[in-house]
């Protein structure tokens, strides 16, 4: 593995193995010297031209973890805002010696640039490009989902048999996009429920099924509903009429949680809007992963920099 851009091109054996190595990584965060030397002597940079809290944390911590030494770079307060491009800017991180670069771009395609322009030879992790992918996050996604239903000890495993139920902002989310393909590549069923307007053209070429009905939706079976933000900073139209019926008509409030099945574990990416796509009451129950998801995060970023960084990174090419 060179570069992870993308989940559309990961075959299930490579998102299985992924997911194994961040197994192994687990292991390591419970221990109480959380470290392995595996990156000691690389150089990850954190390029992050949107905000983010949860993903440059991780991708951080993770490679803290490993032993690289991280540099922080956020377009805000450096010589992007004085309007040096993506050009100069990788040029830049080139010279330094950057050995990974990890992405975060409100340009879909971004990371893709920068992976293939020859401006830099390092490897590139896309960590969300515009509203097209966030690969990262569906593998904690994934991750998250395995654990849940099939324990700690699942390495080999993968999630067929599963149901998937995604709810809301689709159009914007390049979460829904990774996983919608990463999920059903690893064996899940996934559903899309939305009304029109949050729905992208094309949807029909996804690998999924449709409900413009929530409640409808989740009188079917599902395993997992994973909950999407309103994402108010992408909208420049009227997507809902207001908050108050996108919340009565798309979201997660308590009663629609006392109606999930037995096993039904709740999930959002953060950061959540409360009383919006859902409820305190469901962030906050047993069923939600919101907080698993987030330590999990790290423990994948550990396996995609180690895979992508580490000697063995051909044994997933
Ligand atoms: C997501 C993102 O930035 O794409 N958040 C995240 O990475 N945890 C989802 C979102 O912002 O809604």
């Amino acid at each position: 593995m060179r570069h992870l851009l993308s989940t559309r091109d990961l075959t299930r054996d490579d998102a299985v193995a992924i997911l194994d190595v961040a197994e192994d990584m687990a292991d390591v965060s419970t221990r109480e010297i959380k470290k392995l030397p595996a990156l000691r002597g690389k150089t990850v940079v954190n390029l992050f031209f949107e905000d983010s809290t949860r993903t440059r944390i991780s991708f951080e911590a993770a490679a803290k973890r490993l032993s690289a030494d991280v540099i922080n770079f956020a377009a805000k307060g450096s010589s992007v805002s004085k309007g040096e491009s993506l050009k100069d800017t990788a040029q830049t991180l080139a010279a330094i010696g950057a050995d990974a670069v990890v992405v975060r771009h409100g340009a879909s395609g971004a990371p893709q640039v920068l992976a293939t322009s020859g401006w830099i030879d390092a490897g590139v992790v896309n960590a969300g490009d515009g509203t097209h992918e966030h690969p990262t996050q569906a593998l904690l996604d994934a991750f998250t989902i395995r654990r849940r239903f099939f324990g700690t000890d699942a390495r080999g495993r993968d999630l067929a048999g599963l149901s998937v139920v995604i709810v809301g902002d689709v159009i914007h989310s390049r979460v829904a996009r990774s996983n919608a393909w990463l999920l059903t590549t690893l064996g899940a069923s996934v559903r899309l429920v939305a009304p029109p307007t949050l729905l992208p053209v094309g949807v029909n070429t996804w690998p999924v099924t449709v409900d413009y009905s929530l409640d409808d939706s989740l009188a079917k079976p599902a395993d997992v509903v994973m909950m999407l933000r309103v994402q108010g900073e992408r909208m420049n139209a009227a997507f809902f009429p207001n908050a108050r019926e996108y919340s009565r008509l798309w979201g997660l409030d308590d009663a629609r949680l006392a109606g999930l099945g037995e096993g039904t574990i709740v999930m959002h990416p953060g950061p959540m809007n409360r009383g919006l796509e859902i409820s305190s009451g469901a962030a906050d129950s047993a069923r939600s992963t919101v907080l698993e998801q987030v330590s999990n995060g790290v423990s994948v970023r550990m396996a995609v920099l180690y895979l992508l960084l580490s000697g063995e990174r051909e044994d997933l090419a």
